[in-house]
């Protein structure tokens, strides 16, 4: 059976070589590749500071305790999205709040965000507080989807409005820009992951990006258990000293063997980014003349789709369907059928307000974030990776339009 995966790393022998020679150097924890590899990313990006770290999702909790987040704390973030970004909130020990997303994009709806402010909040002795639990809003955590930015300067300027703070969590947007600034480089922090999943990876890990030096350096520390050596210790050269613990700190260290690989899947970085954006256009192309069930991804003007996953929309009225929860059969059964003959796809990714723990913390009903739940439902990652060639491409649509007109 013709086997086509939704996605695979892309590895050449460099990757190997690299971790072997980490291993041969007898550095294996965090050393002189770490420091390296951050380097690479971050400049990449434009941005000066690169932490890494195990992965996005620990990314995101230093990213968030660094910047103050904690008990007693309102923080916003997309109701579609995957899990970790309420997770990292909620492990800061903060409130996760959501807000519904735009089907298009499958990004934030900033005038949904605008308006939860208006509604929910209220400035009292010069802080935001959730008119409800008296909770402080202390900011918002966008998610660039997919490889696809968020409209992050609509979110920067309720940010300023309203004195808080942003982490963006763009796990899956490595290289993702809007005119000619990459993400990280539009003043807040930003997190990125190395998953396997994404465009390229450290098998797991992640990384804190940030312009902001003393930010960087406290991110390192805290890292590190919140291990500090003092300004004297460090002048004195002491060696045998131990560092100080001023604050509890993590154990958030990506090893050299990750950060060896990361430096030779980072070479080819612009090389995957410019062929899955190749192979989306085709996608759209075969798409558009083959399944006018779907609907292909959007990338608006100016904007820089890096195509991590390629997420399209099933048009349920074209299908003749009335609900999401029917539509959501529709695309499961669909899928399975996709599996059953070896083509693997996925849902793009969740509504974390129908997710187990969230629904029951906070008795979230699907209409609460109607359009994170028909994205939940709807939505169908189709396989693209380095290595797919057109006639699987077009094997995966001509399989699928097969599977609908046979019901
Ligand atoms: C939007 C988003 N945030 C966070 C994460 C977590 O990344 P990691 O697996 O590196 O922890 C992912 C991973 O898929 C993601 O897609």
């Amino acid at each position: 059976m013709r086997k086509i995966p939704v996605t695979k790393p892309y590895f050449t022998e460099e990757e190997a070589k690299a971790a072997a020679e980490a291993l041969s150097s007898g550095w294996v924890a965090q050393g002189p590749k770490v420091a390296e590899f951050e380097k690479a990313i971050a400049s990449h990006e434009g941005v000066e500071e690169g932490v890494a770290t195990t992965s996005c999702t620990t990314a995101l909790h230093l990213a968030m305790v660094a910047n103050g987040l904690g008990a007693g704390m309102d923080a916003i973030a997309p109701a579609f999205t995957f899990v970790a970004t309420e997770n990292a909130i909620v492990t800061t020990g903060a409130t996760p709040v959501m807000v519904d997303i735009r089907r298009e994009t499958f990004n934030v709806d900033t005038d949904a965000l605008a308006r939860k402010i208006e509604t929910d909040y209220e400035k009292q002795d010069g802080v935001v507080k959730n008119k409800k639990t008296g909770n402080r809003l202390w900011g918002f955590v966008p998610v660039h989807e997919f490889g696809l930015c968020c409209d992050i300067h609509e979110v920067n300027r309720l940010a300023k409005e309203y004195e808080l703070k942003v982490v963006e969590d763009a796990a899956c947007a490595l290289g993702a820009k809007i005119g000619d600034t990459h993400q990280g480089g539009f003043g807040n922090t930003s997190c990125i992951s190395f998953h396997p999943r994404k465009s390229i990876t450290t098998g797991e890990g992640g990384m804190v990006l940030t312009d902001d030096a003393a930010a960087a350096k406290r991110m390192r520390e805290l890292r590190t258990h919140g291990s500090t050596v003092s300004a004297d210790a460090r002048d004195k050269r002491k060696g045998f000293l131990l560092p100080e613990f001023i604050e509890a700190g993590f154990n958030y260290r990506m090893t050299d063997i990750q950060a060896a690989i990361g430096l030779a899947q980072v070479k080819k970085l612009d090389q995957i980014i410019d062929e899955k954006r190749k192979r989306a256009i085709l996608y759209n192309e075969m798409i558009e003349k083959t399944l006018p069930e779907f609907r292909t991804p959007t990338e608006p003007e100016g904007y820089f789709h890096t195509y991590q996953s390629y997420v399209c929309m099933l048009d349920i009225k074209r299908l003749g369907i009335d609900t999401i929860r029917e539509g959501g059969e529709y695309r499961n059964n669909l899928l399975q059928k996709l599996e059953d003959i070896g083509i693997a796809t996925r849902q793009g990714t969740h509504a974390v307000h129908m997710l187990g723990y969230y629904k029951n913390r906070f008795g979230y009903k699907p209409e609460d974030y109607e359009n994170a739940y028909a994205c939940d439902h709807l939505s169908i990652t189709l396989p693209l990776y380095i290595g797919m060639t057109d006639d699987d491409q077009a094997y995966v649509v001509e399989m699928i339009r097969k599977t609908i007109d046979e019901g």
